[in-house]
């Protein structure tokens, strides 16, 4: 195997690929079917103030090309995360790095969880989602320019840690908003959360997700998502993490092509568990049949 090893926010990632927010529970979850430890690491669910039961049923149903969720943030808050999910990740993620997936409603929510998270360790950062469409109730942090401004800012001297803004790509311009993380301190950016989507029963005429919408994921969000990657990634200098859609190596290398340093895998890890550790594999081939000696090479390497 090709050394897939990069430098990012600081810290040594042992390949490019790590597990989305809300697909891989708190790593433990994976821990009986792959190495989680061999991947580059993984985005916890998101931890919010409180523990949450979440969105009623039905909140998952398959679509054309992907899938479609509502969950409603259901987590075991922050309390619940460092005594019931903290302890493992600490004891058995060691070469993989974890960033923790927060979210809110306020600013004082967001700035709350990483407060009760700074002291801590077993972790490098945090994945702020600011883009979760299957909420009611809140701010939508991710589609307007000012509060994301003010949220990014706050968050920003909350915590010395990474700070990594999840967008959503329900926006005209991802770019304004990849502008306005930069600005104001942010240190990375995840590109993208899900679309916002929605399926109907005919025969019953009722949505199928109990939430009527919810967020739409998996291959057919690939091309959104590495476009918006790329826009995200020629606007600011920060290191952008690419996700939507991933299931195989070649999905990947577009990512990387398009100027992401990272790559998450959410959707396809339900088809098949071992889509992480096989794309590590073949982003390893890849290197080794076109000579590329590090990784870091193929990063925004798109010819124009
Ligand atoms: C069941 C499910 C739960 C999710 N939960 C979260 C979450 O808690 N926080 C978050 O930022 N993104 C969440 N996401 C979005 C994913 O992290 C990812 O951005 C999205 O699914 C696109 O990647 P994919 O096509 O590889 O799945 C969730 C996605 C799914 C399918």
């Amino acid at each position: 195997m090709v050394d897939l090893s990069l430098q990012v926010f600081g810290a040594t990632f042992q390949n490019p690929i790590l597990l989305a927010s809300g697909t891989c529970g708190y790593g433990q979850e994976y821990s009986g079917v792959i190495d989680v430890d061999a991947l580059g690491g993984i985005v916890t669910k998101a931890v919010t103030p409180k523990r949450r039961r979440g969105n009623l049923p039905t909140r998952i149903t398959e679509t054309p090309a992907g899938m479609i969720n509502s969950i409603g943030l259901a987590n075991v808050g922050l309390e619940g995360f460092k005594r019931e999910k903290l302890p493992w990740i600490q004891e058995n993620l060691r070469s993989a790095q974890v960033l923790v997936n927060v979210a809110g409603w306020t600013v004082e929510d967001f700035v709350g969880v990483v407060e009760g998270l700074n002291e801590e360790v077993g972790f490098l950062g945090y994945e702020i989602n600011v883009s979760c469409p299957n909420v009611k109730g809140g701010t939508l942090f991710g589609t307007d320019e000012k509060a994301l401004a003010v949220l990014v800012k706050a968050l920003r001297e909350s915590t010395s840690r990474p700070l990594i803004i999840k967008l959503t790509p329900n926006v005209p311009d991802i770019g304004v908003f990849a502008e306005i993380c930069e600005a104001n301190g942010a240190d990375g950016l995840s590109t993208i959360n899900t679309f916002p989507g929605m399926v109907i029963d005919v025969d019953t005429r009722r949505a199928v997700i109990g939430n009527e919408t919810g967020g739409v994921s998996g291959p057919a969000i690939l091309p959104m998502g590495v476009y918006a990657t790329r826009v995200a990634a020629t606007r600011v200098d920060l290191p952008v993490i690419g996700i939507g859609g991933v299931r195989n190596a070649k999905d990947a290398l577009q990512y990387l092509l398009a100027g992401a340093s990272l790559i998450q895998i959410g959707t396809a890890m339900f088809v098949d568990p071992f889509t992480a550790p096989e794309v590590v594999a073949g982003i390893s081939e890849f290197c080794e049949k076109h000579g590329v000696g590090e990784i870091s090479e193929l990063i925004g390497a798109l010819e124009a």
